[in-house]
């Protein structure tokens, strides 16, 4: 009888075990959770079936999301949870959606505005359960205040503000010169650029040239790309540019024309008295050709101090030689002649007076004789 009741209790217990085993916890899969009221139980009763959902900025990525409680098992879980996607942001005028971090639930993603352009609002939206979280920042446009009226002159339009990129441009009244750029914008900075110009009243100098003279252009007052043409005196020639104007910074430009003494070489007149009485035409720098009378036909020969002495004494010399000869050769001539007559004894007794024709003949003949 005992042992009967034995057997009874343990396959009652053994019914017990196989037909009513409870289930834990079911344990799902990542970024995932019990459905409803489940998540609060301990434990399933045999059959029981329970329904997983993936977590808040999670979906499923296919696979069923019900499992069964099966003699104390729970079937496996075939439902995998994968991160929303927030896709791409609203368009944001003149500015740039930086999505480099990724644009799934949890990411962030950064407006900037393009140059010119200044960011108002949030510039970091969050990608949330529901998509992009916040309103778009905006992009606005880039004022500059309009720059000092200038003192002289003027700039158009006048406005209060004005616009990335606007232009401004400058005038000046007449006789004024604008020293500067003429237009300017309003950069990304919020000022005008480049720098605001001024209106100046350019006057060059009177430009004077060495040995040169004005030839044709302006005759001052020299404002602003007054143009003049030198030219050089006789004697001097050009080394650089004849013709100059008046610059922004009143000076000439290129340099003041040079002229320079022209070499000996290639002057067509000798030595012509006239050219000795030139002395303004020499370079005072250069030479010390005023003192000699050779000088014009040679600027250019080193300084000799004692040049001009020297040539005045071979001038006397020659001159003193030429008149000797002279003298020489009539009182030979008249002995000559003299010597001839007696030999002859012809002519008029005065063989120095003027030769008669016969004379001339008879010293023709002589001369060819004797030979020059
Ligand atoms: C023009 O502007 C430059 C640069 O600002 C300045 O150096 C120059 O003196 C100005 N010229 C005149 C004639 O004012």
């Amino acid at each position: 009888m005992a042992a009967s009741f034995l057997l009874l209790l343990t396959s009652v217990g053994l019914f017990l075990s196989a037909q009513a085993q409870d289930c834990s916890s079911p344990v799902g899969g990542d970024n995932m959770g019990l459905k409803g009221n489940d998540i609060l139980l301990q434990s399933f009763p045999d059959g029981t079936k329970v329904t997983f959902a993936c977590d808040v900025g999670y979906v499923t990525a296919g696979g069923s999301a019900s499992i069964t409680c099966t003699a104390g098992d729970w079937s496996s879980l075939r439902m995998t949870c994968k991160r929303k996607q927030c896709g791409a942001f609203e368009d944001v005028p003149n500015g740039n959606v930086d999505y480099s971090q990724g644009n799934e639930f949890g990411d962030k993603l950064t407006v900037t505005c393009k140059p010119g352009y200044n960011l108002v609002g949030n510039p970091n939206i969050l990608c949330g359960n529901e998509g992009w979280m916040g309103r778009p920042p905006v992009c606005e446009v880039m004022y500059c205040h309009p720059p000092k009226t200038p003192t002289i002159g003027s700039f158009y339009p006048v406005k209060e503000e004005y616009e990335y990129r606007e232009v401004i441009v400058f005038s000046c009244p007449d006789t004024f010169t604008l020293n500067g750029s003429k237009s300017l914008s309003c950069s990304e900075s919020g000022v005008f650029s480049p720098a605001v110009p001024e209106c100046v009243q350019i006057d060059c100098k009177e430009p004077v040239v060495e040995f040169g003279h004005w030839d044709s252009g302006s005759r001052g007052p020299y404002t602003y790309k007054a143009t003049v043409t030198f030219k050089c005196d006789k004697g001097y020639r050009m080394t650089n540019s004849a013709t100059i104007i008046c610059g922004i910074n009143e000076l000439w430009e290129p340099a003041l024309p040079k002229c320079e003494a022209v070499p000996a070489d290639t002057t067509t007149t000798t030595k012509s008295p006239e050219s000795t009485t030139k002395p303004t035409a020499v370079p005072a720098d250069k030479t010390t050709t005023t003192k000699s009378p050779e000088s014009t036909t040679k600027p250019t020969a080193a300084p000799d101090p004692n040049g001009g002495k020297r040539l005045y004494t071979g001038l006397g010399v020659a001159f003193a030689a030429i008149a000797l000869v002279a003298i020489a050769g009539g009182l030979w001539r008249c002995g000559f002649l003299k010597r001839l007559m007696k030999k002859t004894g012809s002519g008029r007794g005065d063989a120095c007076a003027v030769p008669t024709e016969e004379d001339e003949v008879a010293l023709g003949k002589l001369d060819g004789a004797a030979g020059p």
